[in-house]
């Protein structure tokens, strides 16, 4: 299996374009199949998760091609209504096709996307609100059975701002009579995009990025092109390697408001970041101070998934930072790794404390999730000597060659 190879101790330097952003990505791959036509989908990052929703697609009977980070996606035919277990289980959040495929098809056939390393991953959420949109599903052995009844618009309170269940609501609904109503809906901006994605194939949807969306149901369809958002989650990722490394680093083409919470921690930390239009500069000395508390929350709180990255900057910050992961049960995976490098971390429940400051050494680490795995790169460029980073496979899900933006930022880093 492939390993990345990094000799730390090096500051970053240079300049880095943030890519598409892959949460955003996948639930517009999966909106196309509301939209019978021709798709165009630009500024797509070509990553493991957005292959397999590609497949998800062929599979379904859609025509789809890649022209760099255009990709487009024929959705005249859908010859399916099933997503088979081995594409289900390829991607977690395959589960975004359900509403889709019941809004085209009247019926679908999924089996339970299962649990995955940050823990059970329940999917009830997502059921209840179809099945209050007229959705009958049945579970049976592993298998969503659903078949369309008479699907009316309804208010749709969710107990929590699901992200999934939010996407699927909305997609779902586009085939509802009348008007649904998501209430608590997640406010996360690939909603947002998600919404303007709709937007131009002429669905009538409003209020997402607030916490109730508005969709008045009907059939429209409209050869559609769209420009998918940057990817709030990879500029954290780098932020927060410039930080743990020390250096002057620019980020371009993002959206400086949707990384507030991870800039305003490492200003805290002593980073000096400065924005302009849609690009943000930081530049940081080693060593940093410690963070106030990080608590994970639903956006605009901060993103869980920039825990990792930032818990890895937290053990090269002198002093004590504090961790609180509100959102999944088992997202301190990485923890263990840490400590390989020398980390001081404690868990206990929710919170972890990082004693920072104790120099990171090299090490065999492995990758245990897709957002761990890249705190383990963070940490392994911060610390002094070699470390050597496996299973990097769930890392390539979520970011598009690792090292080489970071080779281009002046790390010492190489695939093998
Ligand atoms: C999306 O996952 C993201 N994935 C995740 O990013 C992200 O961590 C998460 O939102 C939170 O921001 C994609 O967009 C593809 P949720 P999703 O439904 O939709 C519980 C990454 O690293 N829950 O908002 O699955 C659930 O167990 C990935 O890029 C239920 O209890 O997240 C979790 O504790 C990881 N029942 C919490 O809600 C449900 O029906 C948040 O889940 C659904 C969710």
């Amino acid at each position: 299996m492939s390993m990345l190879v990094i000799n730390g101790g090096r500051a970053l330097a240079g300049t880095v374009a943030v890519s598409g952003a892959k949460n955003s990505v996948l639930p517009i791959l999966a909106a196309t199949v509301v939209n019978a036509g021709r798709n165009v989908l630009h500024n797509c990052p070509d990553l493991r998760d957005v292959q397999s929703a590609i497949k998800i697609l062929r599979h379904l009977g859609c025509k789809v091609t890649r022209e760099g980070q255009t990709v487009t996606v024929d959705s005249s035919v859908i010859e399916r209504w099933d997503v088979p277990d081995d594409l289900m289980r390829e991607m977690r959040s395959s589960v975004i096709f359900l509403g889709p495929i019941i809004a085209r098809c009247g019926r679908a056939r999924l089996t339970t996307p299962g649990g995955c390393e940050l823990g059970p991953r329940p999917i009830d959420l997502h059921l209840d609100a179809l099945r209050r949109l007229g959705v009958h599903i049945e579970e049976r052995g592993g298998e969503i059975l659903c078949e369309a009844g008479k699907m009316e618009g309804r208010d749709i309170i969710l107990s929590f701002p699901s992200v999934g269940a939010t996407e699927n609501t909305m997609l779902a609904a586009t085939a509802c009579a009348g008007v649904t109503r998501i209430i608590n809906a997640a406010r996360e901006p690939e909603i947002a995009d998600l919404q303007e994605f709709l937007q131009k194939t002429g669905a009538n949807i409003t209020g997402a990025g607030g916490s109730e969306i508005s969709i008045v149901g009907g059939n429209t369809r409209r050869d559609t092109e769209h420009r998918i958002m940057p990817d709030r989650i990879e500029a954290a990722t780098y932020l927060c390697a410039a930080a743990a490394c020390g250096g002057d680093v620019t980020l371009r083409e993002c959206e400086p408001e949707h990384v507030g919470t991870i800039t305003s921690a490492l200003s805290e930390g002593g980073c000096e970041i400065s924005v302009a239009g849609r690009s943000i500069r930081l530049r940081a000395e080693r060593p940093l101070r410690a963070m106030p508390p990080v608590r994970t929350m639903p956006y605009p709180g901060f993103p869980t998934d920039a825990q990792a990255q930032m818990m890895a900057v937290a053990c090269t910050a002198r002093g004590t930072t504090i961790f609180l992961e509100n959102i999944f049960e088992n997202r301190y995976r990485h923890v263990g790794e840490l400590m390989r490098m020398g980390a001081h971390i404690k868990v206990s429940g929710r919170v972890a404390v990082v004693d920072g400051g104790a120099p990171l050494h090299g090490a065999m680490v492995q990758a245990t999730d897709l957002r761990g795995g890249a705190a383990l790169v963070i940490a392994a460029l911060a610390a002094h000597g070699e470390s050597r980073v496996g299973e990097i496979h769930h890392i390539d899900r979520g970011y598009e060659h690792i090292e080489t933006v970071l080779s281009a930022l002046g790390a010492d880093i190489r695939r093998e």
